[in-house]
C-alpha cells in the first residue's frame, strides 16, 4: 500500500508547484535560455527583454514605481543581505523586531559583532503584533533603517506594515519588509505603504521554484554595491556598474527561476490572493478550532485569526517538539514543521524556548481531509504519552 502523504509545511516552501508554471517556465527556458545581456544576437536580446518585461510585472505586484530597482537574488534571504549590509554605514543603528527570522536577526548580529552597527528589537504582543508606536519610540537620529516581517513564520501573524510606513516616513527613516511569508497571499503596496524596501522570495506563496527572490527598491532609497562582478555592461571598466537592477546583481541570473517566478505571479493573480488566503484561513479556523478541543494542545495566538496569514503554531504539552514532528512523519504520514523556525525568539519570548514548535501550514492544495487527518493525529499524540 502506498504511503499516505499529507504537507502542511508550505510555509517552508510551497509543495506541489502548480505543474503549469513549471511546464510553461521549462517550455520557454528551453526555447531562450540563452544569458540575458550577455550577447549582442537576437536571442540574447529576447532574453533580456523577458526579464525586463518580467520586472516590470513584479515592480507592479509589489506596488513599486521603477522596475530597473527590481533585484534578482536568490531568495529573501539573499535580498535582505543585499539591503541590510548595503545601506548602514559605521555607527548607524536598525530598529528591527522580536519576530523576525535569521535572515534579519543574523545580518543585524554580524555587523554589530564587527563593530559596525547597533540595533534595537521591538517585542510583539501577547496576540503576535508590533505596535507602530513602539517602533516610533526606539527610532533614534542615527536610525538608518526599521526592518519588519510583513508576516510572522512562526505565528502567522500579518503585522501593521502601512503604519509602521507612517511612522518611518514622518521620521524620514527607510522601512524594510520581509515578505517572504506574505508575498502571494497578501498583497504589499510599497508606495502608498511608505516602504523603501521589500526582499521577497519565489518558492513560497509566489508559486515558483526555489532558488529565485530578491529586492525591491523605492527610487529614492539608495542601496550600496556588496557584490561585485560581471554585469554585461562597462566590460572594460574594473568598477562594478552603478545603475539598477546591475548594482545589485553580479553575475549571471538565474533565468529559468526568473521564468518561473513570473508564471508563479501569474497563477497567484488569476487564482486572486484574496480567494487563495481566504481558502488557507478557512483551513487554519477548522485545524485551530480542531486542535483547541484537545487536552495537552496547547495554542500560541491562535484565539483571533483576524488579521492572521495560513499558519498555526502549537506545543504538546511534555513533548519535546521535535519529537511530535517526527511521530507526525513516521506514524501518520504528516509533514510539518517543528522546533525554532529559524526565528527563536519568538519561541522564547511566548515561553516554549525550550521544547520548540509544531508548525502547520497549509497551502493551495491542502484538503479539509488533510486537515481533519492532522487533528486526529494530534490527538493520538497528546492522547497517548
Ligand atoms: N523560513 C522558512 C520557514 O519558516 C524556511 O520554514
Amino acid at each position: 500500500m502506498e504511503r499516505r502523504f499529507i504537507y502542511l509545511d508550505n510555509a517552508a516552501t510551497t509543495f506541489p508547484k502548480p505543474p503549469s508554471v513549471l511546464e510553461k517556465a521549462v517550455a520557454t527556458y528551453l526555447a531562450m535560455g540563452v544569458s540575458p545581456g550577455r550577447g549582442g544576437y537576437d536571442m540574447a536580446v529576447e532574453a533580456e527583454e523577458l526579464v525586463t518585461q518580467i520586472r516590470g510585472k513584479l515592480a507592479r505586484f509589489f506596488g513599486a514605481p521603477d522596475p530597473d530597482r527590481v533585484i534578482f537574488a536568490a531568495n529573501a534571504t539573499d535580498g535582505l543581505n543585499l539591503v541590510i549590509q548595503g545601506c548602514v554605514s559605521p555607527g548607524d543603528h536598525i530598529v528591527s523586531t522580536r519576530l523576525e527570522h535569521n535572515s534579519v536577526l543574523r545580518p543585524l548580529h554580524h555587523l554589530k559583532q564587527r563593530g559596525i552597527i547597533d540595533y534595537d528589537l521591538v517585542p510583539f504582543d501577547g496576540r503576535g503584533f508590533v505596535h507602530p508606536v513602539a517602533v516610533a519610540e526606539k527610532i533614534r537620529t542615527n536610525t538608518r533603517a526599521v526592518v519588519v516581517s510583513h508576516v510572522s513564520n512562526v505565528l502567522g501573524t500579518i503585522q501593521p506594515i502601512e503604519e509602521i510606513g507612517r511612522v518611518c516616513g514622518e521620521r524620514g527613516v527607510p522601512l524594510i519588509v520581509d515578505a517572504a511569508q506574505s508575498a502571494g497571499v497578501i498583497p504589499v503596496k510599497m508606495t502608498p505603504w511608505q516602504v523603501s524596501a521589500v526582499a521577497f522570495t519565489g518558492h513560497k506563496s509566489l508559486m515558483g521554484p526555489s532558488g529565485i527572490g530578491g529586492l525591491v527598491l523605492n527610487r529614492d532609497f539608495e542601496v550600496r554595491t556588496t557584490r561585485y562582478g560581471g554585469t554585461g555592461i562597462d566590460s572594460e571598466s574594473p568598477f562594478h556598474t552603478q545603475t539598477y537592477p546591475h548594482r545589485l546583481e553580479a553575475g549571471t541570473l538565474n533565468l529559468l527561476g526568473i521564468i518561473g517566478l513570473s508564471e508563479g505571479v501569474d497563477f497567484v493573480l488569476a487564482e486572486g490572493q484574496d480567494a487563495i488566503r481566504a481558502r488557507e484561513i478557512e483551513l487554519v479556523t477548522r485545524l485551530r478550532d480542531g486542535l483547541s478541543r484537545l487536552d495537552g494542545v496547547k495554542l500560541y495566538c491562535a484565539e483571533d485569526l483576524t488579521g492572521h496569514a495560513g499558519l498555526l503554531t502549537v506545543v504538546v504539552e511534555g513533548m519535546n517538539s521535535q519529537d511530535v514532528g517526527t511521530i507526525l512523519d513516521a506514524d501518520f504520514g504528516i509533514a510539518v514543521r517543528a522546533g525554532f523556525h529559524c526565528a527563536p525568539l519568538v519561541h522564547a519570548d511566548l515561553g516554549f524556548g525550550k521544547v520548540g514548535g509544531v508548525r502547520f501550514s497549509p497551502g493551495p492544495f491542502t484538503t479539509r481531509d488533510d486537515i481533519d487527518a492532522a487533528i486526529d493525529a494530534m490527538s493520538t499524540i497528546a492522547g497517548s504519552h
